[in-house]
């Protein structure tokens, strides 16, 4: 496997987000998000870490970018922390926040790395869940095509990759079904969450994402895109479902999951209407698109990304048990982390991913065969290890680099099959604020000492180095 496997102009990267590596959470104008409110809640977050100084890319972006080029990538998707730069989620801008990105975006092409810009990965300001109930409300809709319209404006004369939403599933799912993510809202039975209802507000929250991803795409292409002539798409995260035997029931079931999982997304994007299994089973539940929305919302996409890890066993439950949740309910799949005593997939909490590399040609050859083949982005990819291993050991991290290698030759598999991919992010180029698992869990290719924020590349970074080098100069 080398550079030379995959087709010209194909780019390597790597992928982080804004408020887990940026640092700098409270200075420099920044506002609150729902995340800052949150992990200062002790027992949320796993080590009861934060992301207030995270491995302060906010300062270190030129060492940070400076590796990127060591190790021959091509390019860096980063998230704009939406209020970094609108405070209050409207109005006044913080032109601080606006110079931190403008230096980024200025060095990464000055030494030659592509910026792929992210306008959301998780972090709505804290402003808007107060001011209105956040996704909740239409409303958002406009706030965010505001804030993504000035970004455009903004950085648009050297950002010519856009993506609007990092896992629109994730925002909807987590922060709306079972609550365990920020705004934490679910039905009082799933969890000491506030009071939501599990069984109407993610429909609710998924179809205010749409939206406001359709009318930012449509901003873009109305105002900008002839001028700038970049291009602009969203990132959804797929994990494949196999059936547990090959009963039709089973494979019933993995069909929904598929649906629930990536075609809550996917169908209104490329078909301007949700999966026929959902609108069945959720029915007066799911919102609907009206006319003018089916033509904003169809083929709002130039590029698709696909934030794949791994892969679930599925079987039919004939009726889903009471305990789950209401959009579990409606999915009503029973999951299975192994299949005659091999394992897949993240065991649940388990510490880390089972190798699952056929996952990978699986959810790629979905999406070209489903999906009428669009230009796809394998936008995040990678594994996180068990437990905080020590200093040095964690840096022969022979476990990543077998995960890569073999993802990767999966990768091009479905490519040779015809998939049309055109790009690879590998998450994450550094070990970074992991969520829930606070900085327990260690993802990067790079170590990152988190006293004295040094960093250390590992085995899988030198292996990156090798595999992308030019040989052509
Ligand atoms: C995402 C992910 C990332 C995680 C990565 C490892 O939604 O893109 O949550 O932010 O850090 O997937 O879990």
């Amino acid at each position: 496997l080398s550079r030379d496997s995959f087709p010209d102009g194909f780019l390597f990267g790597t992928a982080a987000s804004a408020y887990q590596v940026e640092g700098m959470a409270s200075e420099d104008g920044r506002g609150p998000s729902i995340w800052d409110e949150f992990v200062k809640v002790p027992g949320h977050i796993a080590d009861n870490a934060t992301g207030e100084f995270s491995i302060d890319q906010y300062h270190r972006y030129k060492e940070d970018v400076d590796l990127m080029q060591t190790l021959n990538f091509d390019a860096y998707r980063f998230s704009i922390s939406w209020s970094r730069i609108f405070p209050n989620g409207t109005g006044e801008v913080n032109w601080k926040g606006v110079a931190y990105y403008n230096r980024l975006i200025d060095y990464m092409i000055e030494k030659g790395i592509i910026p792929y810009a992210n306008l959301y990965h998780y972090d709505l300001p804290l402003a808007l869940q107060e001011r209105y109930g956040g996704w909740l409300n239409r409303q958002v809709v406009q706030d965010f095509a505001d804030y993504a319209e000035f970004c455009f404006d903004t950085f648009g004369d050297r950002v010519k990759n856009w993506m609007t939403f990092n896992e629109p599933r994730v925002v909807a799912a987590l922060g709306f079904d079972n609550g365990v993510n920020p705004p934490n809202r679910c039905s009082k039975q799933f969890g000491n969450c506030t009071d939501g209802n599990s069984a109407t507000e993610p429909y609710i929250v998924a179809h205010n994402l749409i939206l406001s991803h359709a009318e930012a795409v449509k901003r873009y292409r109305e105002k900008y895109q002839a001028k700038q002539n970049g291009r602009i798409g969203i990132f959804l995260d797929f994990v494949w479902y196999e059936p547990l035997t090959r009963s039709i029931a089973d494979n019933y079931a993995a069909q929904r999951a598929r649906d629930f999982h990536v075609g809550w997304f996917l169908h209104p994007l490329v078909y301007g209407e949700y999966p026929r299994t959902m609108q069945r089973t959720v029915r007066e539940r799911l919102p609907k698109f009206n006319q003018s929305e089916v033509e904003s919302v169809k083929d709002s996409f130039d590029v698709l990304g696909i934030n794949h890890y791994t892969s679930y066993y599925v079987s039919d439950p004939r009726q889903p048990p009471p305990s789950v949740t209401g959009y579990q309910q409606d999915w009503n799949a029973k999951f299975a982390y192994e299949r005659n005593g091999v394992p897949i997939g993240r065991q649940a909490h388990s510490p880390w991913l089972y190798e699952v590399p056929w996952g990978m040609y699986k959810v790629v050859t979905y999406v070209k065969d489903r999906y009428r083949n669009p230009n796809i982005i394998l936008s995040e990819n990678g594994m996180d290890v068990p437990g905080n291993l020590t200093f040095p050991e964690s840096l022969y991290d022979v476990d990543r680099v077998n995960f890569y290698r073999s993802y990767l030759k999966e990768l091009k598999r479905a490519m040779d099959d015809g998939a049309n991919v055109t790009g690879y992010f590998a998450w994450s180029m550094l070990d970074n604020f992991e969520w829930l698992l606070g900085y327990t869990s260690r993802f990067g290719l790079v170590y990152v000492d988190y006293d004295d924020l040094k960093r250390y590349p590992k085995l899988s970074a030198y292996w990156f180095k090798q595999l992308l080098e030019r040989n052509n100069p």
